[in-house]
């Protein structure tokens, strides 16, 4: 259904493909005979019922269609795939951080504890690495398995950074490359790949999805300073307060806008941190790091836009070129 959301808009020439893909994940939490139990089924519905943005799918089924193709059941699968990886990792991604709110509803970690958590999220990773064997394809298999490995590395580096001042640009874009442009690339390059594009082709579009997924984070990490809680359905500075320096401060460290209350904040005991958090806080957004971040994302959407330049016109192509307008333009 089209509704005043741009997403909608956007998604319209794969709406009904997407509307499978939300049906397949319905479907993982469903008991049959070799299904969860009903008190795992409970449990996984919920967890898979919140809806996402649907970035990752519709960027598979969109790139799918570029060389004229309909998405195939494969194509779906693979959709699918990648909606489910995401899922998990956030699963995941909320226990790691003791998040108690993600797009405004409770956390599994929250509702369940981090044991519980843990292992939803296997559940729904595994089941992600299942719909990719239905594609057939041991170079998508490969290609998605190396991404659960970067997301992983990702994941486990903002850990060992955090709290120091370890992190500089390279480590950041290396960082936010294995969490998120990691799969944002998989996702475009897989539908390439099912829709039949050439070699070269393909690289073009996981360069799309590469610098897409790029901007993405970036702009996520400067939602986290710029955003309200209440639109971004998580608490604004998070990062930061969990000890994890993103594109802000780390320019403004760079440029030495706020380094003297980064490093005191960094070096708090408990008892003085909620000051020192606020002043750091303060002095990243008093610098000009937030729209040097900005800018930099835009270079990001840029590059997206000239890897589609080769593709031929078709109105997937115009939907991808649409979407990095959302991403660039999103509040929440
Ligand atoms: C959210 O980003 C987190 C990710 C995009 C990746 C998380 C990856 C893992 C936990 C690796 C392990 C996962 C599996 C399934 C092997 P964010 O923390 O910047 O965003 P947020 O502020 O919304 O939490
Ligand atoms: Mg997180």
């Amino acid at each position: 259904m089209l509704g005043a959301d741009p997403k909608e808009r956007i998604y319209a020439p794969i709406a009904d493909d997407l509307d499978t893909v939300i049906a397949n994940i319905a479907g993982v939490a469903e008991t049959n005979s070799h299904g969860p139990p009903p008190e795992i089924e409970a449990r996984l519905s919920q967890v898979l019922a919140t809806p996402g943005k649907r970035i990752r799918p519709a960027i598979t089924l969109l790139t799918s269609k570029l060389w004229g193709r309909i998405p195939d059941e494969r194509t779906i699968k693979m959709a699918t795939a990648v909606e489910l990886l995401h899922i998990a990792s956030l699963i995941h991604d909320d226990t790691v951080d003791s998040a108690d709110t993600r797009r405004g509803h409770a956390t599994a970690s929250n509702l369940w504890g981090g044991n519980i958590a843990v292992l939803l999220g296997d559940f729904v990773f595994a089941t992600s690495a299942t719909f990719v064997c239905d594609t057939n394809s041991v170079r998508l298999i490969r290609r998605f398995a190396q991404t659960i490995a970067e997301l992983s590395r990702g994941e486990l580096n903002e850990i060992l950074e955090s709290w120091s001042l370890k992190t500089d640009r390279e480590r950041y874009f290396q960082r936010i490359y294995d969490k998120t442009a990691s799969l944002f690339s998989t996702s475009a390059e897989s539908g390439a790949v099912l829709g039949e594009s050439d070699d070269e082709s393909a690289a073009n579009v996981r360069e799309y999805g590469y610098n897409l997924g790029m901007a993405y984070q970036v702009l996520d990490d400067l939602l986290d300073y710029e955003s309200n809680p209440e639109q971004l359905g998580k608490p604004t500075a998070n990062d930061l307060s969990n000890g994890v320096l993103t594109l802000p401060a780390i320019l403004a460290l760079e440029s030495g806008e706020a380094r003297s209350e980064i490093s005191a904040y960094l070096n708090s005991a408990n008892g003085d941190r909620p000051q020192l958090l606020e002043a750091a806080y303060e002095a990243i957004c008093a610098s000009d790091a937030l729209d040097r971040s900005r800018a930099i994302a835009n270079d990001y959407i840029d590059a997206a836009l000239r890897n589609l330049e080769p593709v031929p016109e078709s109105e997937s192509k115009e939907a991808l070129v649409q979407l990095t307008g959302y991403i660039r333009d999103r509040q929440f």
